[in-house]
């Protein structure tokens, strides 16, 4: 069963206590002048790092097989191309590039899941997954690339997941592509590290999109996270905004993890003798 379900993308996350209803305010003009590229961008953690990257000043070129719901067309572009076609992204860097003028940012956000038995994992449920959680993040890169070396500086942000980290019950395609991405980027980090590039990993656990939205016993999810909850998927872009910024100048080849504590824990249980612990928070 895909979990990447055939939902409008206009999906809207459950509310949030009202303790974390803060809006984010940009850090206004931060990314000014800066062109990004956002694979994905039209849902999820995708459609929220393009909403940050333009409040922080940068224009964006939002690269999805769908058209997100709405867009501010001063600050970005749609390039809509389904990412697991060879040329794509290839196309998708000439775009920004034409558009534009330039290319600062990737962010090769864009990705699917996957539930099955190992048994029953067929060729083509394999390389479906595969073609877009991997080789079109390999070839973003692989497109972006001379861009960025010829004018000396670019940053570059792959979404893997904390499933690249470790294994997930009846998910070992997503789990093997995931752990492809972290350690494609580690090794394309070095590779350019002395060319003003620097390459970056993100592993969310998990957050509330299109993507999760059918998972079912939403709470036994949530008891398992130490923090008690799941995130919003802006909690992932501003993440994904920093590693992109020059605050993280020294920062490449670097797996962040924004997990809500999943994987500062060995799996052990916790012991009834210690205090209680608060409630869920959602
Ligand atoms: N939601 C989570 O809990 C979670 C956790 C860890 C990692 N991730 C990763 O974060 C990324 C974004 O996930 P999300 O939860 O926002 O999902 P989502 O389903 O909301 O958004 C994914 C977007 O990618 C686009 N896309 C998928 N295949 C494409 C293709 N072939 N060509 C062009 N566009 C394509 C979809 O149209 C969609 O707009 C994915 O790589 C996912 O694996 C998500």
């Amino acid at each position: 069963m895909a979990l990447t379900p055939d939902v409008p993308t206009t999906f809207r996350p459950s509310q949030e206590p009202s303790a974390r209803k803060q809006e984010y305010r940009g850090m206004t003009g931060r990314f000014e002048g800066r062109v990004a590229i956002v694979t994905g961008g039209a849902s999820g953690i995708g459609a929220a790092t393009v909403n940050r990257l333009k409040e922080d000043g940068a224009r964006v070129l939002i690269v999805d097989r769908n058209a997100p719901a709405s867009w501010d067309e001063e600050g970005a572009c749609l390039f809509q191309a389904d990412l697991t076609l060879p040329r794509a992204a290839a196309e998708m860097v000439a775009q920004a590039v034409e558009r534009f003028g330039r290319l600062d940012f990737l962010v090769n956000n864009a990705g699917m899941g996957a539930l099955n038995d190992p048994s029953d994992e067929t060729d083509e449920q394999w390389f479906r997954l595969f073609a877009i959680n991997i080789d079109a993040v390999m070839r973003g890169c692989r497109a972006a690339l001379p861009h960025m070396r010829a004018q000396g500086s670019g940053a570059i942000v792959n979404v893997a997941s904390i499933s690249g980290l470790g294994g997930d019950y009846g998910m070992a395609a997503y789990n093997a592509s995931k752990a492809a991405v972290v350690n494609y980027s580690r090794s394309l980090a070095i590779d350019c590290a002395r060319d003003g590039v620097r390459v970056n990993v993100v592993c969310p656990g998990l957050i509330d999109t299109p993507m999760t939205a059918p998972i079912p016993g939403r709470e036994r999810w949530h008891a398992a996270i130490p923090m008690g909850r799941s995130a919003q998927p802006r909690e992932i872009a501003s993440t994904i905004a920093f590693l992109l910024s020059e605050d993280a100048s020294f920062m490449t080849g670097s797996v962040l993890v924004a997990d809500g504590g999943v994987t500062a824990t060995t799996g052990q249980p916790r012991s009834p003798n210690l205090r209680p612990l608060p409630p869920l928070t959602r």
